[in-house]
């Protein structure tokens, strides 16, 4: 994990010393906020990984690569307020802190501030890494957007379910591969496999953030469990439920997601009995394990040796196994 550690502890260093600006401190106050609150910091991590694949020093990078992960925060901010939720990695969300409106427009700074960075990369590949960049920051909020829609929708089906947390989660984690490639100028199959591991890899992600939703520690995920439960969100879990479901099973799922005046944690313990009654978190581990191994695939398939893809490697399983 050697390799891994020192990337983080320079990320994090450099995560450190971003200055965002200063007045008014309604709007700059929450974006330092934000991003002092830690976090995986994964998607940085990915793209100096990816780059290490050619090159070890990775200072001259560092600014794309938290372009990405201020990004990625600002997605946070937005999705907080979209989803109601209170807590993110442990500490009150900034829509609760201060208000939505606070946190609407610390946000739209943060996307900004995001293409700020992205500006340090060199000027022959600029075109290319705004072009993708931005394909992918607007395929974010397509998934997003279904994310929503499928709240007030009663069927949706799991290739549906499937295809919007590409968008919203993955297409973000193969990018940040993609664009370390890029940065570390691989060969465009190389950055493709880059790409497609990041993919699979983000659809395992998104559905272990799932099950995590139901079966997590909160303590440790630092965000409220059962929050999909109570927004009716059309997770694997639920939709795989419906499915699954027998006839007063079903009707008591459907009573569950009609309601509109409701105990949370009432509404969290009935949905949760039925998964257990259906095995759905065995099902989901699955389902997790199969787009990991899919990723995995796609990284073999890059001509470098095992030694380099290492700590690759080391980090997704860390990503499998993680409670957090
Ligand atoms: C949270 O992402 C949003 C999802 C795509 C599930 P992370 O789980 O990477 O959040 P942090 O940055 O580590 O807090
Ligand atoms: C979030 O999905 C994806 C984005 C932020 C784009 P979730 O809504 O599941 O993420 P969490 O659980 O709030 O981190
Ligand atoms: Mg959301
Ligand atoms: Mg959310
Ligand atoms: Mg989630």
């Amino acid at each position: 994990m050697k390799v891994i550690e020192q990337y983080l502890k320079e990320l994090n260093l450099a995560i450190d010393g971003l200055s965002y600006g200063t007045e008014p401190a309604e709007l700059y106050d929450p974006i330092s906020y934000i991003m002092s609150l830690g976090g995986k910091r994964m998607r940085p991590l990915l793209v100096l990984l990816a780059y290490s694949l050619k090159h070890k020093e990775v200072k001259e990078i560092l600014k794309p690569a938290l372009a990405v992960e201020v990004f990625h925060n600002f997605t946070l901010m937005h999705d907080d307020i979209m989803d109601n939720a209170p807590l993110r990695r442990g500490k009150p969300t900034v829509h609760e802190k201060w208000n939505d409106n606070i946190a609407i427009l610390s946000g739209d700074t943060m996307m900004v501030k995001a293409y700020e960075m992205l500006l340090n990369v060199d000027k022959e590949i600029l075109p290319v890494v705004i072009q993708k960049f931005n394909q992918c920051a607007i395929e974010v909020c397509e998934g997003q957007q279904l994310d929503m829609n499928f709240e007030s929708r009663s069927a949706v089906q799991e290739e549906e379910y499937l295809q919007m947390i590409t968008l919203k989660t993955a297409v973000l984690l193969g990018f940040s591969l993609e664009l370390g490639g890029i940065l570390a100028g691989l060969d465009d199959s190389s950055n493709q496999l880059l790409r497609e591991f990041g993919i699979n890899i983000g659809i395992g992600f998104q559905l272990k953030d799932d099950l995590l939703d139901v079966y997590g520690d909160q303590e440790k995920f630092g965000k409220q469990v059962g929050g999909d439960i109570v927004s009716n969100k059309k997770t694997y879990l639920l939709i795989n439920a419906l499915k699954k479901s027998n006839e007063s099973q079903l009707e008591n799922l459907e009573h569950w997601l009609s309601l509109k005046d409701f105990n949370a944690t009432d509404k969290v313990k009935a949905v949760t009995d039925i998964y257990d009654q259906l095995g759905i978190k065995e099902m989901t581990q699955n389902k997790i394990d199969e787009y990991f191994s899919i990723g995995f695939k796609a990284l073999n398939e890059m001509k470098i040796s095992e030694e380099q893809k290492k700590p690759l490697v080391d980090f997704t399983n860390y990503l499998i196994n993680r409670e957090q």
